[in-house]
């Protein structure tokens, strides 16, 4: 049988592009590996929003070849946000690969990966690829019980803001709203899949508008909340400049929404707000925030900061810090400004580098006092969250997410991943850190609205208390 790994950089439209092709090459007779070494195809679905991501994809290629050496019947595609930017220059600096496809030529991606099963026998992996160093990394796809629980719906693709220092409009072209029926009918697919929680993606999530039927984000919110067996639902992300006092009420009142709002603040000069053309002022932005804070004062805000942008004195960093110390944010994304290739900024006088790393040090050492804050806020209580699989550093914990995104680590006994058919989990929050909190599981739930049934049975290790799933 064809065997595909799919690997993912970058956001969630990514993800969902990942998702969308994994389903395809699943329906046309694939199996979906979560090892590179053990497939027949390889796709590396890549970012390039800032310098790191696209050396990322480069060395990931660089690895990939070294597994087509040793066996050239593997097919290597590459697709995404870089390789759209440099499907020129691609040709000649990964000759290697058999196919590059750009963000516009996805389902063109999938049509092929149908074309090419039929070309791969039963016979095993060569047995030179499997000797080879493990490659590290991590599959995307179908591989695991619990992935199907959340689903990333695009609901608008591109964007049109140009911020000066953005590659994003270049290669995923202008806005382009999705039709509501599409959006419609990918949840009931993805709901029918196993998805519990539904998040809609998009640039600038909050300016939506069905090219149809002209309706908003907050008509949006409601249709999807209200779609039957659909149990939460999140948004990402959204611009200040869109942002309603309407759609902030409707936030407020819509059900099943998770109580996390993202809203990137990138800087708190206006002069430097100005040169990345944000389309609003710092006074502007704390007016927003605040009045959301009024709709909606359970839920968490978060944002993205960049430093070290052309320009940027050490007044404006101040800036942008004396923001952060008023404790508005529950998470913090910071970056350091990286020059992209086409983007007006990057033709502005630049800063030296080593200034945007040390304000970034300068940066997270407060972002980090802050976020241990709303942690330490939620010890000794109870909450109900969405499973999201066995802990990446230890499998005998479960890890889960909160309505407001803060991840929770809880140990348990047996196999973790029976919990995917009752995936959520009732925990008491017992240590605050800086990555989440750790916790006790008290129980669970098939639905977010059911009663909590026992772990069961209970098996109550008096040495180490713990809950037994076996
Ligand atoms: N559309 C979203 C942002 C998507 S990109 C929004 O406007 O809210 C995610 C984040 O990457 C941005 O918010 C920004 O903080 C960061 N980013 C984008 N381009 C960057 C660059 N050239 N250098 C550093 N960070 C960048
Ligand atoms: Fe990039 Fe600005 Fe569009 Fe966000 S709004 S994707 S930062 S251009
Ligand atoms: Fe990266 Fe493309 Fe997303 S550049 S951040 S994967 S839109």
């Amino acid at each position: 049988m064809a065997s595909l790994y799919v690997e993912t950089h970058g956001c969630q439209m990514n993800e969902a592009d990942s998702r969308y092709l994994s389903e395809r090459a699943a329906a046309a007779g694939y199996e979906i590996v979560d090892q590179p070494d053990r497939a027949n195809v390889l796709i590396l679905n890549t970012c390039t929003v800032r310098d790191n991501a696209e050396k990322r994809a480069y060395g990931r290629l660089g690895h990939y070849k070294r597994l087509k050496d040793a066996d050239p019947t593997l097919r290597l595609v590459v697709c995404g946000c870089l390789a759209e930017q440099d499907r020129h220059i691609m040709q000649q600096r990964v000759p290697y690969v058999d196919g590059i496809f750009g963000t516009k030529e996805l389902r063109h991606l999938g049509d092929t990966l149908a074309s090419w099963v039929s070309e791969f026998g039963d016979e095993e992996v060569v047995e030179a690829r499997a000797l080879l160093a493990p490659l590290g990394g991590r599959g995307d796809g179908l591989v695991d019980a619990f992935t199907p629980l959340r689903a990333y719906v695009n609901v608008q693709r591109g964007c049109s803001y140009y911020c000066s220092y953005c590659i994003v409009p270049q290669v995923r072209g202008r806005f382009d709203h999705r039709l509501l029926t599409e959006i419609d009918d990918e949840i009931r697919a993805r709901v029918a899949g196993g998805a519990r929680e539904i998040t809609l993606v998009g640039q600038t999530v909050n300016a939506y508008a069905d090219p149809a039927s002209g309706l908003n984000f907050a008509g949006l919110l409601a249709h999807v909340a209200a779609l039957p067996g659909v149990e939460r639902v999140g948004f990402l992300t959204s611009h200040p400049k869109d942002l309603s006092d309407d759609l902030l009420a409707a936030l407020a009142k819509t059900p099943r929404l998770n109580q996390r709002f993202h809203l990137a603040m990138q800087s708190g000069s206006n002069p430097i707000l100005r040169k990345m053309n944000r389309k609003y002022t710092i006074e502007e932005y704390v007016e927003r925030i605040e009045r959301f804070r009024s709709f909606c004062p359970d839920w968490a805000l978060t944002t993205d900061i960049i430093v070290g942008f052309p320009g940027e004195s050490e007044a404006d960093f101040q800036q942008t810090l004396e923001i952060v110390e008023r404790g508005y944010f529950a998470q913090v994304y910071a970056f350091v400004y990286s020059p992209r290739r086409g983007t007006p900024a990057a033709k502005m006088e630049q800063l030296d580098p080593a200034i945007g790393a040390e304000r970034l040090t300068r940066l997270m050492e407060v972002v980090n006092r802050h976020v241990q804050a709303y942690h330490a806020r939620k010890v000794g209580t109870v909450v109900r969250a969405l499973a999201q699989g066995p802990s990446r550093k230890d499998p005998q914990r479960i890890s889960v997410k909160t309505s407001d995104n803060v991840t929770i680590v809880a140990p348990v006994h047996g196999d973790v991943s029976r919990l995917a058919s009752t995936p959520w989990l009732d925990l008491r929050i017992d240590a605050a850190h800086i990555w989440g909190c750790s916790g006790t599981v008290l129980g669970m739930a098939e639905r977010v609205d059911a009663e909590r049934q026992a772990v069961a049975p209970m098996v109550i290790d008096l040495l180490a208390p713990q809950v037994a799933l076996a």
